[in-house]
């Protein structure tokens, strides 16, 4: 059985994340997205928030379990006993992050493999922090998040600066 982890910060799940979770799944037999929990850091949505709009997005789409994870993704993926990391690429200036993630993690873990899946051009435009700009300002979300969270994020963030 192959076991894939698809991490992240997930602050909140977008349209992008949304479409590498279906795609991925088809490259496993299980796969596990992982959210990351990182006290020092500022979210606009607490973990048990970030996994419940995962699992509602996710609602018509079976076989994929939503766990959070601290520390290192080198370590979470040893205790999950999984086979490869699975991360999106939209963009240039991913490429040059995602390198060196996975290239940091290999160092950790050599036998930890990371398949780099390019985002749909049309979804490339996508980030969580675009779509929390436009939050902020009560814009149309409908084209960055699943309809599940773009209520909760405006919700969290319209007329709130
Ligand atoms: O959605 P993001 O913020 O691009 O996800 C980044 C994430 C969570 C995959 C990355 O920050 C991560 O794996 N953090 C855990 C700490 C870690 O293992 N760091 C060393 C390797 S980069």
């Amino acid at each position: 059985m192959r076991t894939a982890i698809y991490p992240g910060s997930f602050d909140p799940i977008t349209l992008g994340h949304l479409d590498l979770i279906v795609r991925a799944k088809k490259l496993c037999d299980r796969l596990i997205v992982a959210v990351l929990v990182n006290p020092g850091k500022k979210y606009c949505f607490n973990a048990e928030e970030r996994v419940e709009l995962i699992n509602k997005s996710l609602r018509n789409v079976p076989g994929i379990e939503v766990k959070t994870f601290s520390g290192l993704l080198a370590d979470f993926v040893q205790a999950q006993n999984a086979d490869f990391v699975v991360r999106g690429l939209r963009t240039v200036e991913d490429f040059e992050s995602e390198k060196a993630m996975a290239w940091a993690n290999e160092k950790l873990s050599p036998q930890l493999e990371t398949v780099i899946l390019l985002t749909k051009p049309e979804l490339s435009y996508v980030s969580s922090s675009l779509a929390k700009q436009i939050a902020m300002f009560g814009g149309d979300l409908s084209a960055f998040l699943p309809q599940s969270a773009v209520d909760e994020t405006l919700n969290r963030l319209y007329n709130k600066h």
